[in-house]
């Protein structure tokens, strides 16, 4: 069984006070369920103070940066390393997210880069996969995903430290979800992409999730299917009510 994983990717809301309130709240009033992992993704700015709230509370939850830089140090003006992360004890980092690949031209190139230099210093890593509307509509689905893949996992041999997300570009922030089907058929394609790339116990144990408009009211689902494995989560998950619903669903499951 796969540990089911609700990421909040908070992107560039809420204020240093504001997360860690936001934070706080969530550790208080969700349920405390093993079988899932929650995660939250603050701004830069914001994680040193979320980290050490969280983990003077002892809290559970996992905190993840939203990008890095694949150098440990140097001269590249506004960039903070994995390593840096790391030793301000962030749990891990999202990499690859499409408004990184779409506003800031990442290539698949770099973000291999970053995902080794995470995994290298021992972050966690949510790779994030998925096509645009065009590609969608001229049937290029598999082909776009498989090259994203390919490329953004090129030289890794473990994927124990990583989990996939696949985000289907039109349905970010759009209020339009892939249907359950449509995820899990593209779910079950990144599996075997997995399993033949590596081996089959890697994809058995690989966890993919889904992002794109999750709310509590398309959360049960998407979740139910059974390569689904978890959600990334944007606007919903800096609305209390909302990520929280999301998670209870999640422990129901
Ligand atoms: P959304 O964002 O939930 O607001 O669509 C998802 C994401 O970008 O990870």
């Amino acid at each position: 069984m796969r540990k089911l994983m609700i990421a909040g990717n908070w992107k560039m809301n809420k204020s240093p006070s504001e997360a860690v309130v936001l934070a706080e709240n969530f550790d208080q009033k969700m349920i405390k369920d093993l079988r899932v992992e929650v995660v939250i993704a603050p701004t830069l700015l914001s994680l040193p103070v979320v980290v050490q709230k969280l983990k003077n509370n002892n809290s559970n939850i996992r905190v993840y940066a939203q990008n890095c830089y694949f150098k440990d140090e140097g001269a590249y003006t506004g960039e903070v390393s994995a390593k840096m992360l790391k030793s301000e004890r962030v749990d891990g980092v999202i990499i690859g997210h499409s408004e990184r690949r779409q506003i800031f031209n990442e290539s698949n190139f770099l973000v291999n880069e970053k995902v080794k230099a995470a995994i290298n210093v021992g972050l966690q890593v949510i790779l994030c996969v998925g096509e645009t509307l065009i590609e969608r509509e001229e049937h290029h689905v598999e082909s776009v995903i498989a090259e994203q893949l390919l490329e953004g996992l090129a030289g890794i041999n473990d994927l124990s430290s990583l989990v996939i997300a696949y985000e289907p570009v039109w349905a970010i922030g759009t209020g339009k979800t892939a249907t359950p089907d449509q995820a899990e058929e593209v779910h079950q394609f990144i599996r075997k992409f997995i399993s033949d790339r590596f081996n089959g116990e890697m994809a058995d144990k690989c966890r993919i999730l889904y992002g794109g408009s999750v709310k509590a009211s398309n959360a049960n689902e998407l979740l139910a299917k059974p390569n689904i494995d978890g959600a990334l989560i944007g606007g919903a998950s800096l609305k209390e009510e909302e990520f929280l619903s999301i998670i209870d669903i999640a422990s129901r499951l």
